[in-house]
């Protein structure tokens, strides 16, 4: 994989609002966060407090009603159609179901992203690369149905990380997973920060998940309702003593 450093998410004022009926629900109301390069943040609160939300405004999925979302010096927020595609393509994002494609296999799921783009070749190597580098070797051939909850978990998540990227947005990650095998996808999303210094989003509801991060922001209806950093006061980008820490 390529070296990369995480990106700097901001989002100021955020909103996002949904029509039912003749209601207006708010699911995103005025969240203002700044997240460090390299950091894992855990988003967490209630079903239905805006998390998987909040993660489609910063992927750029969903388009904010008010506010402002900037990557590094990007405001996604004001980008055009093109770009926005452009932006997409270099974030990762593993969704809150797996999303994988029943009929392509594990080699050509984590290529799907890649499709448009050229280098086929290129492509399939790296996606083997990342299959390796997820525990999947050998299952390059494999249907998504042949595999278990985590495998195709991990599956997602070398799809996502196909466009080396340096934002990496994960909806319940771990969500339907045995808490074993969850604890062994958070400590592959660890491994890769540390290895590769990219920045985390994820959305949780296990305290054990949370626990883990750097940095833990609990929503409630939509808006921040605490921000806890969980680092001790270190640098988040300093991953060093932290991963051996944490693997203790
Ligand atoms: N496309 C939509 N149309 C209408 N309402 C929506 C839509 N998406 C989300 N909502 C509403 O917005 C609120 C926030 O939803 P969201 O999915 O962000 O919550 P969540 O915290 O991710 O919940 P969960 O933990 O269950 O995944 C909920 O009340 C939900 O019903
Ligand atoms: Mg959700």
């Amino acid at each position: 994989m390529d070296p990369t450093t995480g990106s700097t998410v901001r989002t100021a004022g955020l909103v996002r609002q949904f029509r039912t009926g003749s209601e207006r629900l708010t699911a995103v109301d005025d969240v203002s966060l700044t997240i460090a390069p390299g950091s894992v943040v855990a988003l967490t609160g209630p079903s239905g407090s805006g998390k998987s939300t909040l993660l489609h405004l910063i992927g750029a999925i969903e388009r904010a009603d008010q506010g402002t979302v900037t990557v590094d010096d990007v405001e996604v927020t004001a980008l055009g159609r093109a770009d926005l595609a452009r932006y997409r393509q270099r974030v990762g994002f593993v969704f809150q179901r797996y999303h994988l494609l029943p009929a392509l296999t594990v080699l050509d799921n984590v290529v799907a992203p890649m499709l448009p783009r050229r280098g086929r070749a290129d492509h399939a190597a790296r996606a083997r690369e990342l299959l390796d580098a997820v525990g999947l070797a050998g299952r390059e051939r494999a249907l998504p149905a042949q595999l278990s909850g985590g495998q195709q978990q991990r599956v997602a998540i070398a799809r996502a990380l196909m466009g080396a990227p340096r934002l990496l947005l994960a909806d319940e990650p771990t969500g339907n997973l045995d808490s074993a095998t969850g604890a062994q996808i958070l400590d592959l999303l660890l491994d890769l920060r540390d290895r590769h210094g990219m920045t985390i989003v994820l959305a949780t509801h296990e305290r054990a998940v949370a626990a883990r991060c750097d940095r833990l922001v609990r929503l409630g209806d939509g808006r921040v309702v605490e921000d806890e950093d969980l680092t001790g006061g270190e640098d988040p980008a300093d991953t060093f003593d932290r991963a051996s820490r944490l693997r203790l």
